[in-house]
């Protein structure tokens, strides 16, 4: 059991497996928080009444909202600080946002809102349901917090019933709200760009608000919604950390807010600048699911906690528990592919040991650059005459599996489909139209948007055995207005495109349920844990440098369990015919589900065979790279140097796998200290790579690096129990 309920105190307990949340109905109406931890002893956590100049109360109650922790900070009603949840009435043109407590239950489960990706419950799964009221709208709050004990995660989500007769508005959603006691702490974010994703920005909290987000229509390579707030001294091994993601894969908002009561307010949700809802009077609005996680135990163990709680409760599950090692055609070829090609290509990847190839862009339509055929989902005539199963069939006599890239919520004004529906777009009336990539959105939001694609797609593919498909998404929206919806709910076109966007995921997840989704927005632009719901991995990032690879793969670890990074070694400029680069870019990408990606038909058999080598050193650890427990030793922007290791286990554990990755050489020789604390103290082990032993208490203490003078290096251990 994880959820306790004190009715004489109106309190109520959820714990996990190594965290305690408390919270409680101060005097039978207002949620407030008590504590978020280590389990303790519940003895002592009380609330404290708290009172401020120019702070409002109710004169009968003495409860000030400005200065209380909250579950459910409302906009208007006293509350100055950022709030979760704002609420327009229609009639009046109110937007004091109150409601008070009306009952609790608890259930085995969860509550799974329609058309909303969001964690899949287990055995151990429990949730409890608040219900919330407000008499003067009519309006009924329901808030979810859904325990996941075996990972130390908790989520939180809402849904809102207008029961009243006046239309609402819902203006400002967040459904995770946390206040934290205290406010010297530190807040780590996760910024980037395109070929630039999710590199670290740790900083003290400022008194004030700080926010991240996305006001681009998608999750984002500019900011993921994973973000954390930690002691100030948090390592990865020690100090308390609290960890929060967004099961969302549209427009966003971050909030993390210090006040007079040395309070931090943690705020994540839909936000209030790209996002508002008209909920006529019947209706009802469910919020995206938003979770968090705190470790006693440094940042290293809240990343953990996340990568169990993806891996077991959001990624769709157990499927794919092997993953093809794909070749890829987009660095090798970028437009220029046809069938022929594309089967030499399949035959040699075949020969080198890889598992699948991929036909990236440029097999429909007259797509033979990115100015045109978007939309038009047929394959290329000219490039494929006898059609695409034929093809696909002798690509796969060599034994090789075959995926295809998609990109299918996007049109080029220079296609069938803009000129035959040009309404199907996001457009604004009266303006002009931004291009990007010379492309257009499409409006998701649109049914009969939805319904072309899926025929267009069970058509050309429905016949065609595939076994991969790319979900690619190159631009960010603009002109966010749909034609498809009446003006009074144009603050919902971004919103319902993405519920859009989720339903085509499902038609093909159900219509093509043994092929693999791997998504992709120009790279990382997506990689959040809505799209992971659907897709089995997630292309990391555009960029296949590898020393920037270190830094993004790096970055995204700290939220996202590695099982889902793919990885693929490119070749620049010819440089893998370098041993040393071959070896260092396969290294890098050996931090999650590997690939390649370039013309294997142009590089020399000693490049090839390497490859087939490579192929099966990672079978060998696949393992532990796709399900262990992951630790990361050394940051690549603090030292040059990105190191990390697996472990079957978080403690004693019995293998490793253990990299050393160098992006640049030292004229002074450095030493690196690499601290492999899962290991057992009592235990023997011994690196099956080079044969040599160490005790446990030694990979405790450390393994000693040298740096090496000549730039990319890479090494590699793998530590097996005796
Ligand atoms: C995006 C993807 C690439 C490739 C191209 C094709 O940029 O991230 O991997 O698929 O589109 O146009």
């Amino acid at each position: 059991m994880s959820i306790y309920i004190d009715r004489r105190k109106n309190r109520v307990t959820l714990k996990t497996r190594r965290t305690m949340y408390v919270f409680e109905m101060l005097f039978g109406k207002y949620p407030i928080h008590l504590y978020y931890g280590a389990i303790k002893s519940t003895q002592g956590i009380e609330y404290v009444k708290k009172s401020k100049s120019f702070s409002a109360t109710y004169s009968d109650e003495r409860f000030y909202p400005d200065t209380v922790a909250s579950e459910l900070p409302l906009f208007g009603s006293g509350d100055y600080r950022a709030t979760a949840l704002k609420l327009r009435s229609m009639e009046t043109g109110s937007d004091v946002t109150y409601f008070i407590y009306k009952s609790m239950r608890k259930f085995k489960g969860r509550f799974s809102p329609d058309g909303l990706p969001c964690a899949d419950a287990d055995e151990n799964t429990e949730t409890l349901e608040l219900t919330l009221t407000d008499e003067v709208t009519g309006a009924i709050l329901r808030l979810y917090y859904t325990v996941f004990p075996e990972s130390d995660v908790i989520s939180r989500y809402f849904v809102l019933e207008n029961r009243g007769k006046a239309d609402l508005r819902i203006e400002k959603a967040m459904p995770l709200s946390l206040d934290i006691d205290g406010d010297e702490r530190d807040m780590i974010s996760f910024y980037g760009e395109w070929a630039h994703e999710r590199h670290i920005q740790r900083q003290p909290l400022m008194r004030g608000n700080q926010r991240i987000f996305s006001r681009r229509g998608s999750s984002s390579h500019h900011f993921s919604p994973f973000m954390m707030v930690t002691d100030k001294k948090a390592t990865e091994e020690r100090g308390e950390a609290y960890a929060f993601n967004f099961v969302w894969s549209g427009n966003w908002l971050g909030e993390v807010e210090t006040d007079q009561t040395h309070n931090t307010r943690v705020l994540l949700g839909l936000g209030d600048e790209c996002f508002n809802y008209l909920l006529k009077s019947g209706e009802s609005f469910a919020s995206p699911e938003a979770v968090m996680t705190y470790s006693a135990k440094g940042i290293g163990r809240a990343s953990r906690n996340m990568h169990r709680f993806v891996r077991a409760h959001i990624l769709p599950r157990d499927k794919f528990p092997c993953r093809p090692v794909v070749l890829n055609s987009w660095e090798a070829f970028f437009f220029n592919i046809d069938a022929e090609r594309m089967e030499a290509f399949g035959a040699e990847a075949a020969k080198c040991g890889m598992d699948m190839v991929v036909m990236d862009d440029g097999w429909f339509g007259k797509r033979v650059n990115d100015k045109a055929g978007l939309g038009d989902w047929y394959a290329n005539p000219d490039r494929f005459p006898d059609g695409l199963a034929p093809f696909v069939r002798r690509v796969k006599k060599n034994g090789i599996k075959f995926g295809i890239w998609i990109e299918p919520e996007m049109v080029n004004p220079d296609s069938e489909l803009f000129r035959a529906h040009p309404e199907y777009i996001l457009s604004a009336p009266g303006r002009r139209q931004l291009e990007s990539r010379t492309q257009y959105v499409l409006d998701m939001a649109n049914p009969e948007v939805l319904d072309y694609l899926k025929c267009a797609f069970a058509k050309t593919l429905g016949n065609v055995d595939i076994d991969y498909i790319k979900w690619d998404m190159n631009r960010n929206m603009t002109e966010v207005y749909s034609p498809s919806l009446p003006p009074e709910r144009q603050g919902e076109a971004a919103y319902r495109y993405m519920l859009g966007v989720y339903d085509l995921f499902r038609w093909f997840n159900e219509n093509f349920p043994n092929v693999m989704i791997e998504n992709c927005s120009g790279g990382g632009g997506r990689y959040d844990l809505g799209m992971m719901k659907y897709s089995t991995q997630i292309w990391a990032s555009d960029n296949t440098s590898p020393i920037h690879r270190t830094f993004i793969q790096h970055g995204s670890t700290f939220g996202f369990p590695t099982s889902v990074m793919s990885c693929h070694v490119g070749n620049h400029k010819g440089c893998i015919e370098d041993a040393r680069k071959l070896d260092y870019r396969f290294r890098v990408a050996m931090n999650g589900p590997l690939g390649y990606e370039f013309d294997v038909l142009s590089v020399s058999d000693r490049v090839k065979n390497t490859i087939s080598e490579q192929i099966k050193e990672y079978r060998t650890y696949e393992e532990l790279i796709l399900r262990g427990e992951f630790f990361r030793l050394l940051d690549p922007s603090a030292c040059g140097r990105y190191a990390y290791y697996f472990a079957d286990s978080e403690a004693d554990a019995s293998e490793f796998l253990l990299s050393f990755l160098q992006n640049e050489g030292d004229e002074s020789e450095r030493t690196f200290k690499l601290k492999l604390l899962a290991a057992d103290a009592s235990a023997d082990y011994v690196d099956t790579i080079s044969g040599e032993g160490f005790s446990g208490a030694q990979l405790k203490k450390g393994i000693t690096v040298k740096s090496d003078k000549d730039g990319e290096y890479a090494r590699t251990w793998h530590f097996v129990r005796k």
